[in-house]
């Protein structure tokens, strides 16, 4: 496994690997892996001849009261279990390098990225879809893998990749979760134990959500009421950014639910001083 941090290193491998005819999976990350990244290096691995991992806790997705100096991170964790997954290339550059002094350009994927997250974290979006092209240009790969449990984040890269005509292939890959259910991410490092254990509730509220769709209920109001006094109840639950039932496609809030589309069913709450989403989509 070759770990890289220069801009130029990345280009000069890639130059080489595309000349000898290889096909190459890009899997971005923020790193402190766990199963849920692992999944798409697997899938990567299985599509594609080289994968490269990058790890890069993009500071431009952080808010200024955000948790961008609180977010785990473990380097040298990460390599081990990127070499024992059969990463080919990191890519784990210092911001500077991503982000020069006096950067100035940024990309913006339109009213997708205004709403759920959005709305909570201006600016988010943007940080995430320009760094996400500039890793696109960095390592032209031919595919690139990315994890339902960001669903908004999905629809927003997909967007881009659509709009701009960039010529890589988006692989989504489900979402892993914990036994009891819990979608992993790294922040659930964040969390204390009973914090951890109640957190659970969110995956609990989005199948109860599923379960009444799929038996009939069609007034997405109804289930909302349920889920979100579900989640006011548990005195681990902080705060309730949203707990939405939208079109999975275009995230339009729907006003009654209809089969015959694709339908999200998304949350984002505060567990304590972490904030947690997750989703579930019910298809057609
Ligand atoms: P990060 O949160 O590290 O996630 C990296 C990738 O792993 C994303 O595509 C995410 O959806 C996927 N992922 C995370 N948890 C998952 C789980 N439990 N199951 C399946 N996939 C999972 O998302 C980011 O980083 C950043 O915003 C990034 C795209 C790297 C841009 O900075």
């Amino acid at each position: 496994m070759k770990i890289l941090n220069k801009i130029s290193q990345c280009r000069n491998n890639v130059k080489e690997l595309k000349k000898k005819g290889q096909k190459i999976g890009l899997v971005p990350t923020m790193g402190y892996l766990h199963e849920g990244h692992l999944s798409l290096v697997k899938a990567a691995r299985q599509q594609c001849q080289k994968v490269f991992l990058t790890i890069f806790v993009n500071p431009t997705q952080f808010g200024p009261t955000e948790d961008f100096n609180r977010y785990p991170r473990d380097l040298k964790r990460d390599f081990v279990l990127a070499e024992e997954n059969r990463v080919d290339y990191i890519f784990s550059p210092e911001a500077k390098e991503v982000y020069k002094k006096g950067h100035t350009t940024y990309v913006e994927a339109g009213n997708i990225t205004k709403k759920m997250c959005g709305t909570y974290r201006p600016g988010h979006f943007k940080g995430v879809v320009t760094t996400v092209l500039k890793l696109f240009n960095i390592i032209p790969a031919h595919k690139a893998y990315f994890g339902r449990k960001d669903y908004q984040q999905l629809v927003a890269i997909k967007k881009m990749v659509e709009d701009l005509d960039l010529d890589i292939e988006i692989i989504d890959c489900p979402t892993v979760r914990g036994k009891d259910g819990l979608a992993l991410s790294s922040r659930n490092k964040l969390l204390e134990p009973k914090q951890r254990e109640n957190a659970v509730v969110l995956y609990e509220q989005l199948k109860q959500a599923e379960k009444a769709i799929l038996s009939g209920e069609r007034v997405p109001r109804k289930i909302k009421d349920v889920a979100v006094k579900a989640l006011k109840d548990n005195p681990f639950i902080q705060k309730i950014d949203y707990f939405d039932i939208r079109d999975a496609k275009d995230l339009k809030k729907l006003n009654d639910i209809k089969r015959g589309k694709d339908i999200l069913i998304a949350t984002a709450v505060w567990v304590g001083g972490t904030r947690l989403i997750d989703n579930i989509v019910i298809c057609k």
